[in-house]
């Protein structure tokens, strides 16, 4: 099975991680995992240009080979890089001459390769990732930029891109899926899905907020469906979904006499029990029909801390 390597940004490296295991899982459900520190080696038969096209805090994958004659070979199966670099990565405790040691491993390629070093701009990048315990080599080709949707129209209480995207890949859906935002408001959670192939609905009972979602999809020439609702229209819907991400209310919304926890217990009681649901909500609103759910907190300032509950089936 091959190994990948990916290093992580350092931002929540718990979410981060799993995250990376989620969207291999979404294509490869016999995915496995190891890391240390920064370092995630993924073994599964997803290409990592396809993982690393999606993560979001990920600043550089490729392959892992086992040694530079290893990766001599596979590179003369497919063609001499006409330009290449080497980066060392130290996640390590020791201190490393990092120039040195690019120079020598580049040295010995440019001998065999015959081929032009270029720091900007290269064909392929060869990584050594030092951790404290373990060494590993790999490569990447030079890939295309992640496609980022356009948000013309934003909003105070929009959720940030970043948590939006990765909850939709905990969903551990693939292309063509269908997610439901039934919270949608601009419909940030709608776009990151689109924006990776996943189709989505969002429903909101502000006609104010369908409005901005639907222009912000219209403008990435994207055709998600909003609906105008509460969210008990999940019931009628529920055949055509695979997943529930959202983003429920924070405090007591204009419209509703709710308060957010007796939101989240009517919600949770309304989604149909079955389906994998991934929900961001303020810490504090913990009830027990998400005790069993995988938890991750969020800091964002004094007076919020956000949860992200990944859960199977509600029980
Ligand atoms: C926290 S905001 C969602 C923000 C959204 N994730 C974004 O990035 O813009 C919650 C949304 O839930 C909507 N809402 C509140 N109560 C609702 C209900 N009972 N049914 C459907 N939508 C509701 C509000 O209008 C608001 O737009």
């Amino acid at each position: 099975m091959p190994q990948n390597f990916f290093i992580l940004s350092g931002e929540q490296p718990e979410l981060a991680k799993d995250e990376l295991v989620s969207i291999s899982k979404s294509y490869d459900p016999k995915t496995t995992s190891t890391g240390e520190s920064r370092l995630v080696i993924i073994k599964s038969a997803v290409p990592w240009e396809k993982i690393a096209k999606r993560a979001t805090f990920v600043r550089a994958s490729g392959s892992i080979v086992s040694t530079l004659d290893d990766l001599l070979e596979t590179r003369s199966h497919l063609s001499k890089p006409k330009t290449f670099a080497c980066r060392v990565i130290n996640l390590s405790s020791k201190k490393i001459n990092k120039v040195q040691m690019e120079g020598e491993t580049g040295a010995v390629l440019r001998e065999r390769w015959n081929s032009k070093v270029s720091l900007l701009n290269p064909s392929v990048t060869v990584y050594l990732i030092i951790t404290n315990n373990k060494q590993y080599l790999g490569y990447a080709e030079n890939t295309m930029e992640q496609e980022r949707p356009r948000k013309t129209i934003k909003y105070p209480t929009e959720l940030d891109w970043k948590l939006a995207r990765c909850m939709v890949n905990l969903s551990q859906l693939m292309e063509g899926r269908t997610i439901c935002d039934p919270f949608c408001g601009t419909g940030t959670i709608l776009l990151e899905a689109e924006s990776m192939g996943i189709r989505s609905i969002g429903i909101d009972f502000d006609v104010k907020m369908c409005n901005i979602a639907e222009k912000n999809l219209a403008e990435n020439g994207y055709d998600s469906k909003v609906v105008n609702s509460t969210y008990h229209d999940i019931q009628k819907i529920k055949e055509k979904i695979d997943a529930i991400v959202t983003d429920i209310p924070y405090g007591i919304a204009s419209k509703s006499s709710l308060s957010p926890k007796r939101i989240l217990q009517d919600f949770l009681s309304t989604i149909p029990k079955r389906m994998r649901l991934v929900i961001v909500y303020k810490k504090g609103l913990d009830v027990d029909e998400l005790d069993k759910a995988k938890k991750y907190e969020i800091y964002r300032h004094k007076s919020l801390t956000r949860v992200i509950a990944v859960k199977d089936s509600v029980t």
